[in-house]
């Protein structure tokens, strides 16, 4: 009888255990919002951590403005702005300790009339930059398998 106390005792302090931890990392979740997948450190490393990110970033621009197929979007658009909205969001995708403060995705595109083909585009510009920047082919899927299913929000023209 004693020893089955025990047993209880045991699994009590366990699960009390378990349910201070539980609470203790949603706190701390709470406070620090950004890492969307902290498994994905090791792909934000990949990428050069921030400074990586806003190389690519800058030569993604580059390449949207300069591409016949996405330029029109771009040319009156605050480039400058848009740049420093994705760097913070492909940071947070990545798990980086970044915090994306910009418009949901449906709400900067909603006017857009962007299509499936205007998407594709923008990541084929992606993808060069990407590659410009040595980032090993799974760490690019990696980001590009988060953006894919935004094209819910981004494209609105069938
Ligand atoms: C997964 C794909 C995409 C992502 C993650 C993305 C991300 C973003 C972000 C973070 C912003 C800034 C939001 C803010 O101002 O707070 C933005 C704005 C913008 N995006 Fe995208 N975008 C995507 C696809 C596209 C495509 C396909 C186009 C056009 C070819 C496009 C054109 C624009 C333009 C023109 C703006 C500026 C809108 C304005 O002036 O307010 N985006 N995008």
């Amino acid at each position: 009888m004693k020893n089955s106390s025990q047993k209880f005792l045991a699994l009590l302090s366990g699960a009390l255990l378990f349910t201070a931890t539980l609470s203790a990392n949603l706190a701390f979740a709470d406070e620090n919002p950004a890492p969307a997948d902290a498994s994905l450190l090791p792909v934000y490393q990949q990428f050069g951590e921030k400074a990586g990110l806003v190389a690519i970033v800058d030569d993604l621009m580059v390449n949207l403005v300069t591409d016949i197929r996405t330029r029109a979007f771009f040319a009156d658009a605050d480039q400058k702005h848009i740049k420093l909205e994705l760097v913070d969001q492909f940071c947070v995708i990545l798990g980086g300790p970044c915090t994306y403060t910009g418009k949901t995705m449906h709400e900067s595109h909603k006017k857009l009339a962007i299509n499936e083909a205007d998407f594709n585009a923008l990541v084929e510009d992606l993808q060069l930059a990407m590659n410009k920047h040595n980032v090993p082919f799974r760490a690019q899927n990696k980001l590009l398998e988060k953006l894919a299913p935004m094209h819910r929000e981004v494209i609105t023209k069938p």
